[in-house]
């Protein structure tokens, strides 16, 4: 599996990490310094990324492009079904995340870039991917990141998304304003816990929602499938 301008994973003392899990709150997320960390929550995560995999059930001969990947959490998922697509190509900006992807299959390929300038041509995928990503974005990188996402996937192609959304439960609906009003006023770790709901600004990008999905066990999580577009694709 070629992964593409990473360099090797830096190693990290205990000190640091603490020093860092103490400070997290207090910056913009530094996603080289959280990539160690970050594998060891892949659980918190596990069962939104096997529910939007499910909703969007991709096919062997189809290409999907994950994007803002990290350790590669859904593409180590895809890659358990028992008939995973052909390619699968997984990027993301730090390329400390990539460096803890575990083996994926021959033929699939990791790659350091941006979500809001993807490297591809217009139309190259069928199913596309963005998990965890969008509610960390400002708004204007959301826009274009959006926008890319419409732009390299094929008119009727797949689109899963998966952020943060409300609890389910009791206990957690009722702790939840005060956990969005913390996420939302910091800039640090706490701001991946904002929640957000992006089915009007995929629609507003020509996106057409076909399912969504709320799960619980975990981060409370919504996931949501849309089509490229409404003429052409399975959708
Ligand atoms: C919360 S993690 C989610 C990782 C993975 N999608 C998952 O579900 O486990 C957010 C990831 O987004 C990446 N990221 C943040 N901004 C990005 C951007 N503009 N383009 C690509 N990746 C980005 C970070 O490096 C980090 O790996």
């Amino acid at each position: 599996m070629p992964i593409v301008g990473v360099p090797v994973a830096p190693r990290r003392s205990q000190v640091r990490l603490l020093v860092g899990a103490i400070l997290g709150g207090m910056a913009a997320i530094d996603w080289a310094r959280e990539a160690e960390r970050y594998r060891r929550q892949d659980w918190l995560e596990r069962r939104a990324l096997r529910e939007v995999l499910r909703l969007l059930e991709p096919g062997t001969d189809e290409d999907l492009l994950d994007v803002a990947t990290g350790p590669a959490s859904l593409l180590a998922e895809l890659a358990m079904m028992a008939r995973p697509p052909r390619v699968a190509v997984g990027i993301d900006t730090s390329p400390e995340m990539l460096a803890h992807a575990p083996e994926l299959p021959a033929g699939w390929e990791l790659r350091v870039a941006d979500a809001t300038e993807l490297p591809f041509a217009d139309s190259s995928f069928d199913v596309a991917t963005a998990t965890y990503l969008l509610h960390l974005l400002e708004p204007d990188a959301k826009r274009l990141a959006i926008a890319e996402l419409a732009r390299v996937l094929r008119p009727g192609g797949r689109l899963g998304t998966v952020t943060v959304g409300p609890p389910r439960g009791p206990l957690g609906r009722l702790a939840w304003p005060a956990i969005q009003a913390l996420a939302r006023r910091d800039r640090g770790r706490m701001a991946a816990l904002r929640d957000l709901d992006p089915g009007s600004e995929l629609s507003a990008a020509g996106f057409r929602e076909v399912s969504r999905s709320r799960t619980g066990s975990g981060y409370p999580s919504l996931c949501l499938v849309c089509v490229n577009g409404s003429r052409q694709g399975r959708g």
